[in-house]
């Protein structure tokens, strides 16, 4: 396995792939390797034939007052994973290459950037949009993968590739949980054992609305007031019913929409949404171990 940590050797390295008849899967992450980073890097060894994972905390989409600096950062121990799984190259460039002292080009997503976590992160989906674009650009990947667990995030770099012909395929995953339905993020670390179990009441407060969901229920403000009771005990950043695709909120549900929450543990901000497209009927499950007692 490659460790790669400038872009002209990246694009390199990607080109010899390319040479060799390889198709190249990439996979950006900002360290801290969970499982719902797994599944990712797994769909793309499955689906490529050369596997690239990229390790930036990327500085530009954190603000001043946020956690760059605690972020947690495991390098080593990502890299022993990362080669244990058959990763071909990881990229890894260092802060002061992606943004020299006069960087000065950023990438914008009109409108999907507003809403949801926009409202109160401004800055941060153009750094993601900023980061992802310098990201395929050195990798040169033919598809990347992403996790629905950041629901907006995936539609934005979505569109972004469409409105930039990267001609990159875009691939998203479901999210992955812990057996009692939290779902995995690199800063559940953060949480003590009582934000922990207050954080849990998201994952349920989704799993009740995704039961409503295939039993009928089509009225937004319905689910919205749901879901708000369950998680009433944290502190509440959004809940949102959106269409899918662009993001704009729906009142009653027609087509493909996510139901997203952003709320606090404590001092930790936790996000989680549920997918749903009633042609489908088939949304992103959020069990709780209630949920899964019940089934077995
Ligand atoms: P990071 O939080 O490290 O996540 C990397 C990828 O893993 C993202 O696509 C994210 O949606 C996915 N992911 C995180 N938790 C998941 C879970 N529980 N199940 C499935 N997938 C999950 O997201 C970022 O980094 C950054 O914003 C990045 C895109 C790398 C740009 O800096």
């Amino acid at each position: 396995m490659k460790i790669l940590r400038h872009p002209d050797v990246m694009r390199a390295w990607s080109l010899g792939q390319r040479a060799d008849g390889k198709t190249i899967g990439l996979v950006p992450t900002m360290g801290a390797l969970h499982a719902g980073h797994i599944a990712l890097v797994e769909a793309s060894l499955a689906q490529c034939t050369a596997t690239v994972v990229s390790i930036f905390v990327n500085p530009a989409q954190f603000a001043p007052h946020e956690d760059y600096d605690q972020y947690p950062r495991t390098f080593e121990s990502d890299c022993r994973i990362l080669e244990d799984l058959g990763v071909h190259a990881i990229y890894a460039p260092t802060p002061n290459t992606m943004y020299p002292k006069d960087y000065a080009t950023y990438v914008e997503v009109e409108g999907l950037q507003d809403g949801l976590c926009g409202l109160t992160r401004p800055h941060f989906f153009r750094g993601v949009a900023t980061v992802v674009t310098k990201l395929f650009n050195a990798v040169q990947p033919d598809t990347a993968y992403f996790g629905e667990k950041d629901g907006q995030q995936a539609a934005i770099l979505r569109r972004m590739t469409r409105d930039l012909n990267f001609g990159i395929d875009i691939v998203t995953l479901p999210t992955v949980r812990e057996p009692d339905g939290l779902a995995l993020s690199s800063r559940n670390q953060y949480l003590s054992a009582a934000e922990r179990a207050e954080g849990l009441a998201i994952s349920r407060a989704l799993n009740e609305a995704r039961i409503d969901l295939e039993g009928g229920e089509r009225d937004a403000q319905n689910l919205v007031s749901g879901v708000r009771d369950t998680i009433a005990r944290l502190d509440i950043d959004y809940v949102a019913l959106v269409d899918a695709r662009d993001l704009h909120p729906v009142e009653r549900i027609e087509g493909p929409i996510m139901l997203a929450v952003a709320a606090r543990a404590g001092a930790t901000r936790l996000i989680d949404n549920l997918q749903f497209d009633p042609a489908l009927s088939n949304p992103t499950k959020a069990p709780t171990q209630e949920a899964d007692a019940a089934q077995t």
